[in-house]
């Protein structure tokens, strides 16, 4: 039996899917990664291997092939442990592989098991919210997946409580949405003396989004009012703050 787990494969800004593939056939023991692994993904069996033993798990004294789909695009990272041990646990038959289904996974795995953080969690977020899938991420990078638009996301600390939320038996936490650094506001409108059409103006273009054309002699307070916008513009949406990123 094969099972699959769906993570991604980071280019640039953008991340690409990658569904990871595992079987266990009845030959000689041995754990083999395929489909481009750089040096960390090679490893990762190792991170893998420990983080079951950290659950009392063995591998099973047969043949392990992990293919990573597609084969011709190099996967770089330590994000694929986490998909590699979904795969390798849905085809011992510990987890349902069709619940799996449902989810992208990433996150690198420390020898006792921890689920720990790695680089790219906001675009895996937005990648399975374009597919319309949850998210399985480290807790510790939750409020960063939260960012994607409302899609289910499974932050878990470690293995056994995942799989423990995957079976029923746990429930984890659903991430708040990060809380964005507060903007350095510029001067007050309020140290603007007088000019007040200007004012209104400058009110009326930061709640309806117009542009502003100021026009005047120096030293009038064109570039003073101009700095007092970003005090009065609206706080931005996380899709607009996502967008300007
Ligand atoms: N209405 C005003 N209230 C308070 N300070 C003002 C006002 N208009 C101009 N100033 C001050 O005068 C100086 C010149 O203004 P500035 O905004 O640089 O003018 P502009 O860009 O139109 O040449 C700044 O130090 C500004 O703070
Ligand atoms: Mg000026």
């Amino acid at each position: 039996m094969v099972a699959l787990v769906q993570t991604v494969a980071y280019l640039g800004l953008e991340a690409r899917g990658v569904e990871v593939q595992c079987q266990i056939a009845p030959r000689l023991p041995r754990f083999n990664v395929v489909g481009l692994p750089d040096k960390a993904v090679k490893e990762s069996q190792e991170r893998v291997h420990a983080a079951l033993a950290a659950m009392g798990l063995s591998l099973p004294p047969k043949r392990i092939t992990i293919n990573l789909s597609p084969a011709d695009l190099p996967k770089e990272g330590s994000h694929y442990d986490l998909p590699i041990a979904l795969a390798l646990l849905a085809a011992m038959g510990v987890t349902d592989t069709e619940q799996l289904q449902d989810f992208i996974a990433v996150g690198e795995l420390s020898l006792d098991g921890r689920i720990i953080a790695s680089p790219g969690v906001l675009l895996a977020a937005l990648h399975a919210s374009g597919q319309d899938k949850g998210l399985i991420c480290p807790a510790a990078q939750g409020t960063e997946a939260r960012w994607a638009s409302g899609i289910p996301i499974l932050a878990a600390p470690n293995l056994v409580s995942l799989l423990n939320h995957l079976k029923g038996t746990q429930q984890l936490a659903e991430p708040e949405p990060g809380v964005a650094q507060e903007p350095g506001f510029g001067p007050d409108l309020k140290q603007v003396k007088g000019q007040e059409s200007a004012k209104r103006a400058l009110e009326i273009a930061a709640a309806g989004g117009h542009n502003l054309l100021m026009i005047g002699p120096p030293g009038a307070g064109k570039s003073l009012l101009a700095s007092c916008l970003p005090g009065i513009l609206p706080r931005l949406t996380s899709a607009e703050a996502l967008g300007i990123m």
